[in-house]
């Protein structure tokens, strides 16, 4: 059985003043739970997080690294900062870092590998967009942006990995992907790993689905035989989250 990982994305939002307020609200609230619970925070936060959430059972995990170990690359954040602030997990590839800060395939691929081999567990995110899902090429487009991030990936590496699916057209918009689309994707996501590597890698291998999930979507799509949790951003940053997380 795989165990649930229920993440929040804050994306640019909390200083570290407001981080641990919310971390005093929703500790509380999800404590005990079977689930796998991740806050992934800004890097500045990343430090007064994993102090407020010690003892609750409650991850951290950053949203981004560059895929260099150290060096002249102002502004970037590295794996190994990240791991010796407290964190275990690292966002890669997120439809917004795609988006706006025009990271490709091919750097997200460098970035699995660089954070793989630190030791920090990536949360690789896909979706496709919605013009891409009108013409009917989403399984085909997921397919190819996680053939290309898990390049160089060995099955042992990618058993411990966290895939999301995150259809770019569900992300802060409130329109989340219906139960069967959302399952759909994540079934031929686990196919994929199959064919990449083998059954048993592809059971392993957890897989969230992201996009306006909230407190009252989530445990329908979190039942799904192939959802193994979500990746959570707008919902996270309030209490709604405790419902999320425990669902
Ligand atoms: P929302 O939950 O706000 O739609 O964001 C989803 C997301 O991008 C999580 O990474």
């Amino acid at each position: 059985m795989r165990k649930k990982i229920i993440a929040g994305n804050w994306k640019m939002n909390m200083t570290p003043t407001e981080a641990k307020a919310l971390c005093e609200t929703l500790v509380p609230l999800i404590k005990g739970t079977k689930n796998e619970v991740v806050f992934c925070v800004p890097a500045v936060d990343v430090t007064t997080v994993v102090k407020a959430v010690k003892g609750s059972g409650i991850k951290v995990g950053g949203e981004n690294i560059y895929f260099e170990d150290k060096g002249a690359f102002t502004g970037e954040t590295s794996a190994d900062m990240l791991l010796d602030a407290g964190a275990k997990y690292v966002i890669l590839g997120h439809s917004e870092r795609r988006e706006y800060f025009k990271e490709t395939d091919a750097d997200i691929n460098k970035k699995v590998l660089k954070a793989l081999e630190k030791g920090l567990t990536p949360i690789l995110c896909c979706g496709e967009s919605l013009e891409q899902r009108e013409q009917g090429i989403t399984i085909d487009w997921i397919r190819m942006q996680l053939k290309i991030a898990l390049q160089g990936v060995s099955a042992e590496q990618a058993k411990g990995m966290v895939i999301a699916y995150e259809p770019i057209w569900a992300i802060g918009t409130g329109k989340t992907a219906t139960t069967a689309q959302a399952e759909e994707v994540c079934k031929a996501i686990r196919l994929l790993i199959q064919e990449l590597y083998d059954r048993k890698t592809a059971n392993a291998i957890r897989i969230q689905y992201g996009g306006s999930v909230n407190a009252k979507n989530a445990a329908e799509l979190f039942a799904e035989p192939d959802i193994d949790g979500g990746l959570v951003g707008g919902a996270s940053l309030k209490a709604d989250f405790g419902t999320v997380a425990t669902a």
